[in-house]
This record gives C-alpha cells, structure tokens and sequence, in this order.
C-alpha cells in the first residue's frame, strides 16, 4: 500500500464508521485508535490504525507530536450570509419581550431581510468571511450555508450567488440551501409568494445550481405544514433534497411531515414530544439539534437523549445566525449537545462529523477510514474528549481538508 503521506505522533485517533448514519445506541460507538497513524493520497484517507500495524510505504512522514485526531466537523445548518445586527432584539428579550412576539411585531428574521435586502453580494460576501473563517478554525471542514434573508426571490438569489462567491475564499466546502423563511408581512401577498416560490423560485436555483436541498421554517409565525408541503414537493420535483426548521416554538406537523417525504433533516426539535420523536426514530431523516438556540434563547433544549434512545440519528450544528444563535464556533455545539440536550461525548462527537454529513447526503466523510475524504482536526490536546469538555473554542490546533492543511 502507498501514500503520499503518513501520519504519526497521533496520540488517539477517534471516530464513527461506516457511511450511514449512527442511529440509536450505534450513535456512541467510536472507535478510539491509541499511537495511530494515518495514510492518505489523493485527498483521501487510504489507511487508518495503529502506527505499529501500517502495511505500506509513505513518501512523506508528519509527526504531529501527541495530539488526537477526529474527523472534520460537518456544520450541517448556518445562515451564515446576513447584514445588520440584532443586538436591540437581544436588548429588548433581555428586558422581557418573547422571540416570537418581536417577529410577530415585524422585528426579529423581518428586520434581517431588510437589512440584507439593503447589501450588494459584495458587501454579503465580506460580511460571512470573517463568520466562516471562525467556524473553520473552530474545525469545520464542510459548511451549509442558507439564504433566508431574503424573501423576495430576487434577494434569496442574490443570498445564494453570495454564498456561491465565498467559495473563492474560503478553503471550506461550502453547501447551499435555499431557505424559505418567513411569509409575506401583508396576508393578501400569501398565495402569490408561494406560488411563486413553488413555480419559478425553486426551479430557477435547481437550473442555475445555486442550492442542493430546500428548507422551510415551519412554525405558527412563519409557514403551516400545509404549505412546507407544498414547497417540499417543488423541491423534489425539481431535483433538490429537502429539510425542515420544525419544532422550535411549537410542534405544529412539521417534523411527521419531513420524516414522511424522506427529508435529509429536520431540525431545531426544542418543543418535539413523544410522537415526534417515535416519527424520527422510526424514519431515515437525521435529527439535528441546535443547541446554540437553547443557550441564546433559552429554550429547553432539543431531546438529544429521548431521540437516541428510541432509535434516531441526532447531529449537531451551530446554527449561526444573528437572532437565534449568534455561535461562529462548530465545536462548540457539540460540547452544549452533552451539556443542554444530554448527549455523552461520543454521541456529541458523531452528532457533530458522520451523522452531520448524512444530514447534507454527503457519504463520503464525516469519519476516517479507507475511502472517505481526508478532512481531519488536529486538536491540541492529547484525548479527543478534550473537544466536547472544551467551552473556550480553541480545541483546533490544525484542520486538514481533502488531504491538505487549511488552517493552522
Ligand atoms: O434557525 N427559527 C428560524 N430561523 C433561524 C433564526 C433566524 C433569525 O432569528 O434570524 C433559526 O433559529
Ligand atoms: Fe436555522
């Protein structure tokens, strides 16, 4: 066997297996390799196991010096292109007014669309960088990305041509999603908008490649599971996979209805109960859990434990945005899985690499073994738990994606 390069020096190597996602108890079982090293070529992992089992010859040999190694984090759910701030929305909900009422109110998601609406792509694009800069560094290696911000579809494209400028500049892999976020404020605009969405919007981004998958924000002040259904199927009818934001305030269809399309993933789950939690243990869509939300809005936490004991696949993401989880970090999510919607650290740490990469579809990484893509963190510390104990967000001391070093 050959490689370009081998690693060694690497005190645990500790990752989930396999392409599928990690459902139920399968969700902690990672294999933790002492003194290991690992071969890649090609941007690929070609060999992973203890140092003294390698089978072939390297060109090039890397000590890492006695750090842990863990799978790039997959940060399955960002809305990381916005303008404006929300630091009054923050100051009014520190004095008592609800998330929900400010966005009744026309404040919250509707001030960001109007700040957003207000920015070229340019200024889009110079306003994530630094955002995707931090959650590289906090680990990531693959990134979805929303537009949201837009609501009129010529501000939802322009959010979705931004995202597809950033990948100039950033060495991550970045995953569009076209979010369908919040309804017309004027009731009579209703119709006509998701008409129009379901007709012209989502057909143009499958055309023009703009996104892989749809997402709808189903809740009381935003769209009923009627209508995420309709816009799901226009999804699907055009090509592109589909996910939810369900359950956050109030569990109002959202999630039966992803798990009956065969949705990727549903996610926030704050306010899931027992029948949605059965519906996601008994069907192939990934749970993803935000618990930045929980922390910034103070929500109960998503039901990380309920969901893996009855069978589901949980994955974790940062969710960064500026009113619900202003969270540039994807390590730190799975460190407040284990501490808000009580995950172990392996469950967190499989939350945050395999079952995240299943949550966008993506097969191919997310763990480390012969075949799958060589993105990878170098931490500093020696034992990978380190990573979920962590709350400082400076577990990274290097994050390798496709086989080469992008930060350091
Ligand atoms: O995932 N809840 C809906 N959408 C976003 C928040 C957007 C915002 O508040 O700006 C979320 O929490
Ligand atoms: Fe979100």
């Amino acid at each position: 066997m050959n490689a370009e390069l081998l690693l060694v020096g690497i005190s645990q190597l500790a990752t989930p297996q396999g392409s599928a996602p990690a459902r139920g108890n399968r969700q902690s079982e990672v294999r933790v390799i002492e003194d290991a090293a690992l071969a890649l070529e090609g941007g690929r992992v070609v060999w992973a196991g203890p140092r003294s089992g390698w089978p072939g010859s390297a060109r090039e040999t890397r000590d890492l010096g006695g750090r842990a190694v863990v799978p790039g984090l997959v940060d399955p759910h960002t809305h990381a292109v916005w303008a404006g701030d929300r630091l009054a929305d923050f100051e009014a909900r520190a004095r008592g007014d609800g998330y929900e009422a400010i966005l009744a109110r026309g404040g919250g998601i509707r001030s960001t669309v109007r700040a957003t609406a207000a920015a070229s792509v340019q200024e889009l694009v110079d306003l994530a960088r630094p955002r995707l800069e931090a959650l590289l560094r906090s680990g990531a290696t693959t990134v979805e990305v929303k537009s949201g911000y837009g609501l009129e579809p010529e501000a939802e494209l322009r959010a979705l041509e931004a995202v597809a400028a950033l990948r100039a500049h950033t060495p991550l892999e970045l995953i569009p999603t076209l979010l369908i976020h919040v309804p017309p404020a004027e009731a009579q605009r209703r119709a006509r908008y998701l008409e129009a969405v379901c007709a012209e919007l989502v057909p143009e981004v499958a055309r023009r490649g703009l996104a892989d998958a749809v997402d709808v924000f189903v809740e009381r002040e935003a769209f009923s599971a009627a209508e995420a259904e309709r816009i799901l199927e226009a999804a699907h009818r055009a090509g592109l996979r589909s996910k939810l934001h369900a359950d956050q305030f109030h569990a109002v269809g959202g999630t039966e209805l992803a798990v009956r399309l065969g949705s990727l993933s549903v996610d926030h789950l704050e306010a899931s109960g027992p029948d949605q939690i059965a519906a996601l243990a008994a069907g192939s869509t990934v749970a993803t859990v935000l618990p930045g939300v929980s922390l910034h809005l103070g929500l109960p936490g998503a039901p990380g434990r309920a969901l893996i004991d009855a069978g589901a696949a949980v994955a974790v993401g940062s969710d960064l945005n500026p009113g619900s989880s202003p969270l540039a970090s994807s390590a730190l999510p799975a460190a407040l899985a284990v501490r808000l919607c009580g995950l172990t650290p392996a469950e967190a740490l499989t939350a945050a690499t395999l079952n995240a990469a299943c949550a966008l579809g993506l097969g191919d990484r997310g763990r480390l073994e012969a075949g799958a893509r060589a993105d990878f963190v170098v931490l500093t510390a020696r034992d990978w738990r380190a990573l979920i104990y962590d709350l400082s967000g400076r577990s990274a001391a290097e994050v390798w994606i496709s086989g080469r070093c992008a930060a350091r």
